[in-house]
């Protein structure tokens, strides 16, 4: 989703600010470190050493190529910068659309209607609006192995709808109220999750399977569990299930994971907008997530169950006769099997509740632990990180009840460039004596979960400059995190070095031990994104015409360790300046070159991305191009043509004779 919008009516934005705990900025804690210290690793990483932690590249800031290992990992000629209304790739590559907007992958496969006249029930069958994060299953792939890099299955994320395009001429709308049923159903199904069965066909192009029995759309109406800690709390029980244990739909899909026993997870990002409480007192479980008056899509203005429920508002005697709680059924981590369209899609509270960005596991070894992280994609929010209680078992059918018991942790970054990863557990000592200094209670560990930024803010975690996309170094363990922008930021820091942040940065982290389920670890900064004046590689010079770019989004480590890194840029800085349209870049971070591969067309997000197990073909996401567009005022219109809406949309990037991509 775009940065810094708005939330009111039919705004794309994301949340309004709503950390309003007086937890310290980093630049609270780090009085005494230059700026230069901080990122060129001084300080930062001598503490490194002490903690018997190695980060690559530590050393690189200044240094000649000569000592850098594994030169040229990035053999392409960089793209340069554009604002051309198309996918632009280096020579030698190619990139075709691929899925878009209101393909048919399910039930009776109706065609896509270009004049907007598909129905809610073709929508439901049909690919969703806003292509986000992504993972492809080997068709083999199931209980987490497979190879298959010619069939398998292709699963995404809609991470949220342009009504203007989704319907033939807009939503119908009078004095703030909708009116027609039928279209905000067609809303609901274009959001949430696609599961889309695909293979290589005889002319070497990938191609949706018909007839699929994997095909499976899941939307925001779709019957949902809740498990783990909150299942059944008092704070969930709501009209549609008293006893707090099933919901319906899940909505706002940014990012998303994926598990080593074969499932895939979605999270659920900016979905306090999509709901309104007219109560002038709210409780914390929704004012501290920003949920307000007005609902980005005033779904909750039409009679009616499958839309009251969009209404928080207190309207019974009890919790069980309203939504009052529905919306603390969302901002939770959802796992769905792709292997079975029968599964009920199971919202794992011990991950914690917040605007999930993504998450992301560690290097998953049996009769250890899982571990994964998460970052709350909102302005000095907090990264996350879970570790399982039990240890997981390769093939064992309940593996996913790792991700019901565990512990929450939420990251403290030092100022010597150590950090602490902080108990979010009402069992912890620690966390005890901090509700108390605080004056700040929790009934139980589900009340903990519901209010995961409350109980963050408790123990003093590090407000960062919004935690987005997460990416785990394949051999080396160190964990990667973009940090997209923050045009709050009044006084710079150590983990934030600029004020007025608009263009995001990329931090990194690696555990003390290289223990993942440790509560020690070393940090520094890896880049700083922006223009030739204002940033810096992770060779410590200045980007260059190759790769500038700004707000670092999706994040993806390929399997020999490469960083690919993309962009979600917004408003002047895609209208104008240096940057051109969203990008993707390449970055090693061995040599610390940094290359920028792929240019989107205008008006898109660059984000999700996933790989053949052969690295021969390249999944990646255009979101929203031409946003803005209206059916009388196409801003783009990618990838159709001339006159046709613009539509989001997979593309499929391979390399001529087939070879590997890199
Ligand atoms: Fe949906 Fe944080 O991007
Ligand atoms: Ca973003
Ligand atoms: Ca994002």
């Amino acid at each position: 989703m775009t940065t810094d919008k708005d939330t009111t009516l039919f705004g794309n934005g994301d949340e309004l600010p709503s950390n309003h705990s007086d937890n310290p900025h980093i630049n609270d804690l780090i009085e005494g470190i230059s700026r230069r210290q901080v990122i060129g690793g001084g300080m930062a990483m001598g503490m490194l050493a002490f903690l018997g932690v190695t980060m690559p590249g530590a050393g690189l800031a200044g240094q000649a190529n000569g000592l850098l290992k594994r030169p040229g990992r990035l053999p392409f000629a960089p793209v340069a910068v554009t604002r051309a209304d198309t996918v632009t790739v280096p020579e030698g590559f190619q990139a075709r659309a691929f899925i878009p907007w209101g393909t048919p992958i399910c039930g009776s496969y109706p065609a896509y209607r270009e004049d907007g006249t598909n129905s809610a029930q073709d929508q439901a069958e049909q690919t969703g609006m806003h292509h986000d994060g992504m993972h492809y299953f080997p068709i083999d792939a199931q209980n987490g192995k497979g190879h298959n890099s010619e069939h398998g299955l292709l699963v995404l994320n809609h991470e949220y709808i342009d009504a203007p395009l989704l319907h033939p001429n807009g939503p119908t709308v009078v004095d703030g109220k909708r009116m027609v049923p039928e279209e905000v159903r067609k809303e609901i199904n274009a959001h949430g999750v696609s599961v889309v069965e695909i293979h290589r066909n005889l002319n070497s192009e990938w191609e949706v399977v018909g007839n699929s029995k994997f095909g499976r759309r899941i939307t925001a109406a779709t019957p949902m569990e809740i498990q783990g800690p909150a299942r059944g709390h008092a704070l969930l029980s709501t009209r549609y299930s008293p006893e707090g244990t099933a919901t319906r739909g899940t909505q706002n899909n940014c990012a998303n994971g994926f598990t080593p026993w074969g499932t895939y997870l979605t999270c659920e990002e900016n979905w306090a907008g999509y709901f309104a409480s007219k109560d002038s007192e709210k409780p914390r479980e929704l004012s501290r997530y920003g949920v307000g008056s007005n609902s980005r899509y005033a779904w909750e203005t039409l009679e009616g169950d499958e839309f009251q429920r969009f209404d928080a508002t207190r309207k019974a005697g009890m919790a069980s006769g309203d939504y009052r709680n529905e919306p603390n059924h969302f901002g939770w981590i959802v796992e769905i099997d792709p292997f079975d369209p029968q599964s009920v899609p199971v919202k794992h509270t011990a991950l914690g509740r917040f605007a999930h960005e993504g998450v992301i596991f560690a290097p998953t070894q049996p009769g250890k632990p899982v571990v994964c992280y998460s970052g709350d994609d909102s302005r000095n929010e907090y990264v996350y990180k879970y570790v399982s209680r039990d240890k997981f078992r390769p093939g064992h059918p309940d593996n996913g009840r790792l991700l019901d018991e565990g512990t929450l942790y939420v990251a403290r970054f030092n100022a010597d460039g150590t950090g602490d990863w902080l108990p979010l557990d009402i069992q912890n000592p620690a966390f005890l004596a901090a509700c108390t200094a605080k004056g700040i209670s929790f009934a139980d560990q589900g009340d903990v979960l519901i209010n995961t930024r409350t109980a963050a803010d408790t123990v003093g975690a590090t407000r960062m400059d919004r935690p987005e996309w997460g990416a785990v170094h394949p051999e080396t363990g160190e964990v990667y995190f973009t940090l997209t922008n923050n045009t709050n930021r009044t006084e710079a820091d150590a983990a934030n070095p600029r004020t007025n942040n608009a263009y995001g940065h990329i931090i990194r982290w690696k555990e003390e031990n290289q223990d993942h389920s440790g509560t020690r670890f070393g940090w520094n900064i890896f880049l700083l994104g922006g223009p030739q004046s204002d940033s810096r590689g992770p060779d410590g010079e200045a980007l260059t015409a190759d790769n500038i770019h700004a707000s670092p989004d999706g994040l993806w480590f390929d399997p020999e360790g490469r960083l690919w890194i993309q962009t979600d840029m917004s408003g002047s800085q895609l209208s104008s300046g240096p940057f051109g349209n969203n990008q993707m870049l390449v970055a090693d971070p061995e040599s610390g070159e940094v290359k920028r591969f792929l240019v989107g067309p205008i008006g898109c997000e660059v984000t999700g991305i996933t790989a053949t197990p052969d690295f021969r073909t390249l999944f990646v996401n255009i979101q929203h191009p031409g946003e803005g567009s209206t059916p009388s005022n196409l801003l783009s219109t990618w990838p159709d043509g001339p006159g046709k809406r613009p539509r989001a949309a997979t593309v499929v990037i391979t390399r001529d004779g087939w070879r590997k991509v890199l």
